[in-house]
């Protein structure tokens, strides 16, 4: 079909804390530098106790229906590896918070942090068949690894919303993309854990290769030359694995750059990810928003997504930014987002991260904190209630 489709809005939404990797590496004794050069990373989002990947969901999307209204949202996408139930889809819930149209569709959508870029080329693919109708995809997650393990300070907190449609405003997706699926035990959680186990080294290798065997299947279904993508938005577990992949991709296109060089290159999709941490599914398209509010010459040019998750699946796809696409971007909302966070210190980031859901089924209140639209008033019957944010 020639109908073009791809994303008209973007928005985001991160936790109400964070904690400055600074206090974490002076906990465990080490030098800053390991986090702030070694990983590339500054500090990381963390939810507040009445906050979970629907509130936060809801809180990036708000926005966008806001700017768009709802009625020609047919489908609703929830991409996430760290989903509230095991039955009902968490986009569910944002569905009704957000006063969604019954006539649609939702569904929830799991593979690492992959899932967010499965949702948004079946989004793409409902809008190819029906371009009257748009889908709103949101990934949303909670990075948590266990106390002093070696993922800590690579947790996070975010959520994006993309309205996908057709004509779009911002990014109109390539009908080619590059897939790749192999099992491998990098990073996994099992249902009865919270915080996720991983294998760190092999992950790094894991991704690596998963996304050059992506790149391959790119190119050979009718992807663009390396040289022709302005610059590419990676999945960022922590910036410096953009980085490390980006060197890494280069040289599988024989366009090999020195590592300063490919640091420099996607200096403008990294800064949101340095200051929120991962947010798995969110993250590479947080790598999307970061660039777009930070480069004002990408009319017209083409832009690489490369899309990881772990156990392990990756997606390499394109999209050329909108002519005017500055005009819809929301470089000062996410900002404000990521600078109205309360910065707390060790002890106080332990005792939250030691909180557990209470899995007595009984009544509990949670305590009034986030100033995000929605929050999550607490649990009754096994079950979550959510509001509106008085
Ligand atoms: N100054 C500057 N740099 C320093 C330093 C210092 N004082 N000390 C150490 N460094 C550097 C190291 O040289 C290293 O850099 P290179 O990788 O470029 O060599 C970097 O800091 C990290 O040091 P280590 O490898 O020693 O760190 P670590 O053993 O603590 O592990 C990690 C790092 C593997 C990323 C760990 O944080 C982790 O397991 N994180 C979770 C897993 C993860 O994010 N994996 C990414 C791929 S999987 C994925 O993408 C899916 C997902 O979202 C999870």
């Amino acid at each position: 079909s020639t109908v073009s489709v791809g994303i008209h809005d973007i928005s985001t939404a991160t936790g109400h804390y964070a904690l400055p990797l600074e206090t974490l590496a002076a906990q465990h004794g080490i030098d800053p530098q390991k986090f702030l050069v070694g990983i590339g990373q500054e500090a990381m989002s963390l939810p507040a106790e009445d906050e979970d990947p629907v509130t936060l969901a809801a809180s990036a999307a708000a926005p966008i229906l806001a700017r768009h209204g709802a009625e020609n949202i047919r489908t609703v996408l929830f991409a996430t590896e760290t989903g509230v139930d095991q039955s009902t889809a968490a986009g569910v819930y944002v569905h009704s918070l957000l006063g969604l149209p019954r006539t649609a569709r939702t569904v929830e959508l799991k593979q690492a942090c992959y899932s967010g870029t499965a949702a948004l080329q079946f989004a793409a693919s409902l809008v190819a068949r029906d371009p009257s109708q748009q889908v709103l995809v949101i990934a949303s997650d909670i990075a948590r690894y266990a106390l002093d393990s070696g993922g800590e300070p690579t947790q996070g907190a975010g959520a994006v919303a993309m309205l996908v449609a057709a004509d779009p405003a911002v990014l109109e997706l390539d009908p080619f993309s590059g897939v790749y699926t192999r099992d491998i035990p990098d990073f996994w959680r099992p249902n009865y854990l919270s915080t996720a186990l991983v294998d760190g080294k092999l992950s790094i290798r894991a991704y690596i290769d998963a996304l050059t065997g992506a790149w391959r299947d790119y190119r050979e279904h009718g992807g663009r030359a390396f040289e022709d993508l302005a610059t590419i938005c990676y999945h960022q577990p922590f910036t410096k694995m953009a980085v490390k992949a980006h060197v890494a991709l280069a040289e599988v296109a024989g366009q090999p750059v020195e590592k300063d060089v490919a640091a420099a290159q996607l200096a403008d999709t990294l800064h949101y990810n340095r200051l929120i941490g991962n947010s798995y599914t969110a993250s590479m398209y947080y790598g999307l928003a970061s660039l777009l509010d930070h480069r004002e010459d990408l009319a017209g040019q083409a832009v690489g997504l490369a899309s990881y998750g772990s156990g392990s699946v990756s997606e390499f796809f394109s999209g050329t930014v909108r002519d005017g696409y500055r005009s819809h971007g929301r470089a000062a909302e996410t900002r404000a987002g990521i600078e109205a966070r309360e910065v707390i210190d060790y002890a106080r980031y332990r005792e939250l991260h030691e909180r557990e859901v209470p899995v007595d089924g009984g009544e509990h209140e949670l305590p009034r904190v986030t100033r995000a639209p929605f929050r999550l008033a607490g649990y009754s019957g096994h079950r979550r209630l959510y509001e509106r944010n008085a």
